[in-house]
């Protein structure tokens, strides 16, 4: 019996396979393979197709189709097989039976048929190919790995194969050092593509642009991002302290929340205003570029001097605005303008804690002068504070009170039990990321 053709499709694994002088040879990965045939006229090809005694015969191999064009209008039913005498007495029977004449075929695969993995594995020496790099994650247009430095002497050849592979990747970089800069942002080399590091993005019905290598920005916080929106009401003013280039702030807007939005990183400013500007929700964002102490400390204060766009009116169906630009209808008025602030994001997880202690005071006479804002804040009406944090422990109960103990440090009060505990997600083996929300005691917020 001939090998069944699905044994010869098979590249080798561990033999650095397809290099030369190690850049990829892609024509080392063409096979032709010959197979067995039935020719038929077209009209044939599908009671061949059909037909019983063939079904366990005809070819069955991942993106092959199982006929092809012949000669003289004719077509080729494709068998598994190479060797007539591998068909059953059934098949052979039922194909005399039909006319249909046997004959071999030829089957090119080449580098475009193989999966990304299949070239990876057969690139890598046999002591690497046992864990080769399989995920990336994917940013606009451009492909992020993380190498381990084993299989950095692969690096180029590995992205050119992700290049190839992935239609919608136009560059591949890999990520050279951990985050650790106060923007939260990483080095990364180019591995193959163009050199274009500005990507637009999609996150919840907005588009963000921005450069990679320039602001933060993290795929991964998308369920974050949309589970506080959702906290949310559209009546709302939210302050985001560390907004970055906008993936909480612009969604808020547009389901017609006011933002006061800040970012000490230059670039994120840049392009936290372009993304206002692209997502159209100018009128109710505004964007700052300091420090995020800075921003808390003057946030109540601008929201009081220069209130936000008011609420805005729920949406008029077309014939009610044709009655209103007739004047057959009032317009409806608009609500009253914003300046009580209903929540505060502060995802910083490395150190927002730490600036938790600008609002010790805020609301004071020392910090908000002449304002009284006393009535505007009750004690009902305080903001509610989300600040996101790391922590050490692996245990729910000991995470929070780990996260309790360090709150309240800051802010000088205790933390009330309707304080939440969100598990984000785990960052590290020993990491986990976590949100705690909570209202700011109005005690804390206009302490002298
Ligand atoms: C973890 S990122 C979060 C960005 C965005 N909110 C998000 O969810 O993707 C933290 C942001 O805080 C900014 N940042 C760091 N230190 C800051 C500071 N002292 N004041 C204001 N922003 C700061 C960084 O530039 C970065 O954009």
């Amino acid at each position: 019996m001939s090998k069944g053709i699905s044994s010869q499709l098979i590249l080798p694994k561990g033999r650095g396979f397809g290099l030369k002088d190690g850049v990829l040879d892609k024509d080392q990965f063409r096979k032709v393979i010959p197979v067995l045939a039935a020719k038929v006229p077209p009209e044939k090809a599908g009671v061949l197709l059909k037909a019983p005694a063939l079904k366990r015969a005809l070819i069955d191999v991942p993106k092959v189709k199982s006929v092809a064009r012949g000669p003289d209008q004719q077509r080729l039913v494709l068998f598994r097989y190479t060797d007539q005498a591998d068909l059953s007495p059934e098949a052979l029977e039922f194909l005399q039976s039909e006319s249909a004449e046997l004959v071999s075929h030829e089957l090119t695969f080449d580098y475009d048929y193989w999966s990304s993995d299949e070239v990876i594995h057969a690139i890598l020496p046999e002591e690497l190919e046992a864990e080769a790099p399989s995920g990336f994650a994917v940013v606009g247009h451009i492909a992020h790995l993380n190498l381990r430095p084993q299989y950095l002497p692969y690096k180029h050849v590995i992205g050119q194969v992700i290049l190839d592979k992935n239609p919608s990747v136009r560059t591949v970089v890999n990520k050279l050092d951990n985050i650790s800069t106060q923007f939260r942002v990483f080095s990364m080399e180019l591995l193959a593509g163009d050199p274009d590091f500005v990507v637009t993005q999609s996150e919840n019905d907005c588009r963000f642009t921005f450069d990679f290598r320039e602001v933060y920005w993290n795929s991964r916080l998308h369920t974050e991002h949309e589970r506080l929106i959702a906290k949310f009401s559209k009546q709302d003013l939210i302050a985001d302290v560390f907004a970055g280039v906008g993936p909480f702030a612009i969604p808020a807007a547009k389901k017609g929340c006011a933002v006061l939005a800040n970012d000490l990183n230059p670039s994120s400013f840049k392009y936290l205003t372009l993304n206002i500007a692209e997502n159209k929700v100018g009128a109710l964002v505004r964007a700052f570029c300091e420090d995020g102490r800075e921003f808390i400390r003057q946030a109540f204060n601008r929201a009081w001097d220069e209130p936000l766009a008011p609420v805005l009116p729920p949406k008029i169906r077309r014939t009610e605005q044709k009655e209103i630009r007739a004047g057959e209808r009032p317009a409806p008025p608009p609500g009253p303008p914003r300046n009580r602030i209903g929540h505060f994001v502060m995802n910083l997880p490395d150190t927002a804690i730490l600036f938790l202690d600008a609002f010790r005071g805020v609301l004071s006479r020392a910090n908000a002068g002449e304002r009284d804002l006393s009535g505007l804040y009750g004690e009902a009406s305080m903001p509610m504070i989300h600040t996101h944090c790391f922590t050490r422990e692996l245990e729910p109960a000991k995470a929070e009170e780990d996260i309790r103990l360090r709150v309240e440090e800051q802010i000088g009060h205790a933390l009330g039990e309707d304080a939440t505990f969100h598990w984000v997600r785990s960052v590290a083996p020993q990491k986990e990321m976590y949100c705690v929300s909570f209202r700011l005691p109005r005690a804390v917020a206009f302490a002298s």
